[in-house]
């Protein structure tokens, strides 16, 4: 009762106070600072309210005592609300620690925004025990969390590393549409709707545009939403993902996985070398090691050898692709043979074992996407296979997947055909063909997937801002 009556008023004899972030506090160190967030933990330990503060840039440890910490509101103080806090920032005394060092022994503060207590408390709502899918439901309070937020942050400083990299390499961002008239990767997984009374889809590759800006920009790349329609529920299919990809002019397919392997470790030393993106590594994934190089190389028809070696099986499927059962309802499985493709199940096994970086290449023009360049001079019979290169990384399996593309008109206008695409609406990528054609490359990145491995993740859902996968599109 008596609490009720205290009102804080702050003491103008005090130096101003300085107006603060929580990132970068050292050098404020032994000044009055003002600062502002939300209660990310609080602990009363004997009249002594122990804050942890978090505003997005960092936390840091406020401590209330004295008349500062029997206001009302301080005895009602909850978990998550926003708070401003005035104090002079302290170096913790020895043998203490809290986050950056140091503590901000309070003045005055106020609330600016309480949260709420009891049944609709934070904790309430959402903790370490709660489902999956109501953690996906509070997506949003989720990102709160120290390990959520720890992940968008280095998912951002691996996009600017991306972009750092590219800048060095003189390749160009460019910003090509999501909304599209042209299939990329198969008409099987696009995401359709009506178009001022045409069909569209959402794009699954901004291939096609970045290869038409060669003879404006020379190479580049771009980093943009693509949408799958399909239906995986697995760990590392999104309906909407990142998609990192890059295109590049007189290239030849080895150049182009060098280029491929020099960017990956390129980002990955940058990251390391910014203590603040390294400390980020060191806290979700504490025994990251960088790859070995060079990158193992694996051609398609060796790694079916190499699968059925290792007795790695896959499902047999009928001819319209169900899984064939036995009486007892198991998977009929069966060894691997050239011009099957080699399945998530199979290639997560094999990249588990081997334990590195591995670019799987050669794959069979059959299972490969109509654009793909086919390698040169192969004989007669048989499959034929194309300059086309997945990297797969332990732990989660393919991360990129590129290809040398057709530079031939003729040729192209023949793959149309067998993919059963209609030409007219590719009429823009034909003319890249028709209009001083040139060899060139490229492929796309599935940031998070990158993320997953860079970060440990079991799943790319951790790598996401807001996942969207079958089902699901809220928050
Ligand atoms: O192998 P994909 O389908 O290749 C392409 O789209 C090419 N047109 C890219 C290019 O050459 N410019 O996809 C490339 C990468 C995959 O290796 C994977 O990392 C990611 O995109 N990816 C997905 N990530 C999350 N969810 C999905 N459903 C994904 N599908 C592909």
């Amino acid at each position: 009762e008596e609490s009720k009556k205290i009102v804080l008023q702050e003491d103008a004899s005090l130096p101003a106070a300085k107006k603060a972030k929580l990132v970068g506090l050292a050098e404020l160190r032994g000044q009055r600072i003002r600062v502002r967030g939300w209660v990310h933990r609080l602990r009363d330990q004997k009249g002594i309210i122990f804050v942890v503060l978090r505003d997005g840039t960092g936390y840091l440890q406020c401590v209330l005592s004295g008349q500062v910490a029997q206001t009302y509101e301080a005895l009602t103080l909850t978990l998550e609300s926003t708070i401003e806090l005035t104090g002079s920032l302290q170096e913790l005394p020895e043998g203490k620690t809290a986050p950056g060092g140091h503590e901000l022994s309070v003045d005055y503060w106020k609330v600016l925004g309480a949260a709420p207590g009891a049944e609709e408390a934070f904790t309430n709502r959402l903790n370490e025990q709660s489902d999956a899918s109501i953690q996906a439901d509070l997506r949003h309070l989720v990102i709160r969390g120290e390990t959520a937020s720890a992940i968008l942050k280095l998912r951002a400083a691996l996009l600017s590393s991306f972009r750092d990299s590219y800048a060095a390499h003189n390749l160009l961002e460019v910003t090509p549409p999501c909304m599209v008239q042209t299939q990329v990767e198969g008409g099987a997984t696009l995401f359709k709707f009506e178009y001022y009374g045409q069909q569209a889809f959402l794009t699954q590759s901004s291939q096609l545009y970045l290869e038409t800006c060669l003879p404006s920009l020379g190479d580049v790349f771009c980093i943009q939403e693509s949408f799958r329609a399909e239906n995986s529920h697995t760990r590392r299919h999104l309906s909407e993902y990142t998609h990192l990809e890059a295109e590049l002019a007189f290239i030849d397919f080895e150049e182009l996985m060098s280029h491929i392997e020099n960017t990956i470790c390129e980002v990955v030393d940058r990251l390391l070398e910014n203590p603040s993106s390294a400390a980020l590594i060191k806290q979700l994934n504490p025994t990251f090691e960088k790859p070995a190089r060079p990158f193992k190389r694996l051609n398609y028809v060796d790694a079916i050898k190499w699968l059925n070696e290792h007795g790695i099986q896959h499902e047999l499927e009928d001819a319209d692709g169900n899984v064939v059962k036995d009486e007892q309802g198991n998977s009929k499985m069966v060894d691997h043979a050239v011009g099957d493709d080699i399945a998530e199940a199979a290639e997560r096994r094999m990249t588990d074992i081997l334990g590195t970086p591995i670019f799987l290449y050669g794959f069979p023009a059959e299972l490969k996407a109509f654009y793909m360049k086919k390698i040169p001079s192969q004989s007669g019979d048989g499959p034929v296979f194309t300059e086309s290169c997945d990297l797969l990384m332990p732990g989660v399996g393919e991360i990129v997947g590129g290809s040398m593309r057709i530079a031939d008109m003729e040729e192209l206008i023949v793959a149309y055909g067998r993919e059963g695409i209609d030409p007219a609406a590719y009429y823009w990528f034909t003319d890249q063909r028709k209009y001083g054609t040139c060899e060139h490359g490229g492929y796309g990145l599935g940031v998070e997937r990158f993320l997953a491995w860079l970060a440990k993740r079991y799943t790319v859902r951790e790598c996401s801002l807001y996942p969207r996968w079958p089902g699901r599109a809220t928050p």
